[in-house]
């Protein structure tokens, strides 16, 4: 039998799933990627997100507040993917490379968690749910400006790495 009946499940759904992005990226994800780096940009801007994380779980658990729902997270299958992915590359990687592994998977992150909020911002406007919408545009620019950040850091990078291909 569906438990997902009606847009409003649905909008429940898709918000349990982004607190558990959210959730763990800010308990366990950005912890690990901030060891693993060893640019010191790539680092600060984990560091930066981390603290933004932190406050996007409260921002997420204030909605669920607002709607008058207990905030529960569901696995989010699609964030697993991406994490077993870099975890598979990091493993498959040489050192050298993992700076530019981790700024890939976290562009790539950022993009998924874009998408979750430019939804949520359509289904919250579409239930009438008005109060909730700037709870998910606080959290929408955060993730955006971290976008620009972490592709700026991976076109350098990769420009560096280029150049000592070059030099070899
Ligand atoms: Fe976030
Ligand atoms: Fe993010």
């Amino acid at each position: 039998m569906s438990e997902i009946t009606s847009p409003r499940d649905l909008f429940l759904h898709e918000l349990g799933d982004i607190l558990y992005v959210e959730q763990k990226l800010a308990e366990e994800v950005l912890p690990t990627l901030m060891e693993e780096v060893t640019d010191d940009e790539l680092r600060k801007g984990f560091e930066k997100h981390l603290r933004e994380t932190e406050k996007h779980v409260e921002n997420l658990e204030k909605a669920f507040q607002k709607l008058g729902e207990p905030a529960e997270a569901e696995e989010c299958i699609g964030f697993e993917g991406l994490k077993s992915e870099h975890d598979q590359l990091v493993q498959e990687s040489s050192p050298d490379l993992i700076d530019l592994v981790d700024a890939g998977a976290a562009a790539r992150t950022e993009h998924y968690e874009i998408a979750a909020y430019e939804s949520l911002i359509a289904m919250a406007r579409g239930l009438g749910e008005r109060d909730v919408i700037e709870l998910f545009e606080k959290n929408l620019k955060d993730e955006k400006e971290t976008l620009r950040e972490v592709e700026s850091v991976a076109k350098r990078l990769a420009k560096e790495h280029a150049k000592a291909g070059q030099t070899a």
